[in-house]
């Protein structure tokens, strides 16, 4: 798949490498394409990666993927055009300014202002609940870490699965987007678990059934 991908930080570049180690080609969306930091990355993933303007890395990607801070999002959002029917999966967390917790949440959600701010946006919530540690390996032993998504388009849940699978995770379709109202609080336990509590970037959620 062609997939672009906006923010080339922690959780895009590690997304980046993988998706290009795995035959896919990423290109970056940044406010800085040719910025030394973002240079040396995209040589560093190889002839699978580009990096260009943010709109320009939209134009004709199969997947778009936000992984910018949550204060950028909105901005970032603008400055990728028009967005209807596109695949867009949000990796957003909408956390306050200094970590402490998020900003909004219970009775709406990042991913749904992420659907008001791209309008006919096919959006799937999803990479949100795990440090990028794990994007970069989610296995623990013989188990892999649980990655939950959530959309309302059947179709782009399905190309959302298949790539979140690709990274080896196990995919859990947690409904319609209104269930990052969920999801966003499930990253905060992850970040109070790994920093506030002690337990550090090597843990992550699995869900067990039967
Ligand atoms: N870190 C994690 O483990 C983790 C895990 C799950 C979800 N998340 C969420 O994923 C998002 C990204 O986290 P991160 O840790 O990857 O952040 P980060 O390392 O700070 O990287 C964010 C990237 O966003 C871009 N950016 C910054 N300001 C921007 C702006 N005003 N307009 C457009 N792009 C801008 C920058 O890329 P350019 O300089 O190339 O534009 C930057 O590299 C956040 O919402 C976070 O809550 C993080």
């Amino acid at each position: 798949m062609d997939i672009a991908i906006i923010g080339s930080g922690n959780v895009g570049g590690t997304l980046a490498r993988r998706w290009a180690a795995g035959g896919h080609t990423v290109r970056f969306g940044s406010r800085n394409p040719e910025s030394e930091k973002l240079t040396a990355l995209v040589a560093e993933i190889g002839d699978n990666a580009s990096a260009t303007t943010i709109a320009g890395a939209c134009e004709g990607a199969d997947v778009l993927v936000l992984a910018t801070p949550w204060s950028a999002t909105e901005d970032a959002i603008t400055a990728m055009g028009d967005l209807t029917g596109r695949v867009l999966i949000d990796c957003t967390n909408p956390l306050k300014d200094d970590l402490s917790g998020l900003a909004i949440g219970t009775d709406t959600s990042g991913a749904e202002l992420v659907q008001g701010w791209a309008p006919g946006a096919r959006v799937v919530k999803a990479l949100n609940t795990t440090g990028s540690t794990n994007m970069e390996n989610p296995a623990y032993g013989a188990d892999t870490v649980t990655m939950f998504v959530c959309g309302d388009d059947a179709e782009a849940k399905g190309v959302v699965t298949e790539l979140v699978s690709a990274l080896d995770f196990e995919v859990c379709d947690a409904g319609p987007l209104s269930a990052a109202r969920y999801l966003e609080p499930t990253a905060m336990l992850w970040i109070h678990l790994a920093y506030q509590q002690g337990l550090g970037p090597n843990i992550g959620f699995r869900l067990v059934t039967r």
